[in-house]
């Protein structure tokens, strides 16, 4: 069976899908969301050429690894990330926030309106949930840092965003979305966790 690295992510995250729902919610008062701390080694420095970028980071955080996992299915975005001299402030949703989303974050309501049960099957299907779970990602990719409090720019989908502080914490706007903690500060930007999802669609 031909498998195509996209249909590779469904599968993968219809198990874990599949399998959350058997097992106990993955707890958020996890110890390992704290604040952020600094990276463990050497942190780069602008002389030094081999230095960490955000592809580095990303793939090595376990609470993200779902969302980390969508991204690799797009070279654009992995290659953004990649890219020392292109800044991106990575949000990305903490895996039980995609995991008790009321739709997958490749399911589109209208899709499911005009094509009914079999939106996502075929080649046409597959295409389509691509699309859409590309517009998930860009959703959750701003494409520059540092990013200021208050400072408004759009995501790589092109819709407007930006932070606020609450309650000694940073909220992402708009819908009110609690970062649960900075998890990288490396070369080329900063991976935020977010305990939950923007709107993406
Ligand atoms: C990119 O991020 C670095 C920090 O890692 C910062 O020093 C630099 O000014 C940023 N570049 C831009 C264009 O924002």
């Amino acid at each position: 069976m031909k498998c195509s690295p996209l249909l590779q992510t469904l599968l993968t995250a219809n198990l874990i899908f599949t399998s959350s729902a058997t097992q106990t919610q993955i707890p958020m008062s996890n110890p390992n969301l704290g604040p952020a701390m600094p990276p463990p080694s050497n942190p780069p420095s602008s002389s030094n050429p081999s230095t960490i970028t955000l592809s580095d980071v990303l793939g090595a955080d376990r609470h993200i690894n779902i969302f980390a996992g969508f991204t690799r299915d797009f070279a654009p975005i992995s290659q953004r990330f990649e890219d020392s001299s292109l800044n991106t402030t990575i949000l990305a949703p903490i895996n039980s926030a995609i995991m008790t989303l009321p739709r997958k974050p490749w399911e589109d309501k209208e899709d499911y309106e005009e094509l009914g049960e079999e939106a996502y099957e075929g080649g046409d299907g597959a295409d389509r949930a691509q699309r859409n779970l590309r517009r998930f990602v860009d959703a959750h990719v701003v494409p520059a840092s540092p990013w200021g409090e208050g400072e408004k720019l759009k995501t790589l989908a092109g819709g407007e965003v930006w932070w606020e502080e609450k309650d000694g914490g940073k909220v992402i706007q708009p819908g009110g979305i609690e970062v649960s903690s900075i998890a990288s500060k490396v070369h080329n930007g900063e991976v935020w966790i977010l305990k939950g999802v923007r709107n993406y669609k």
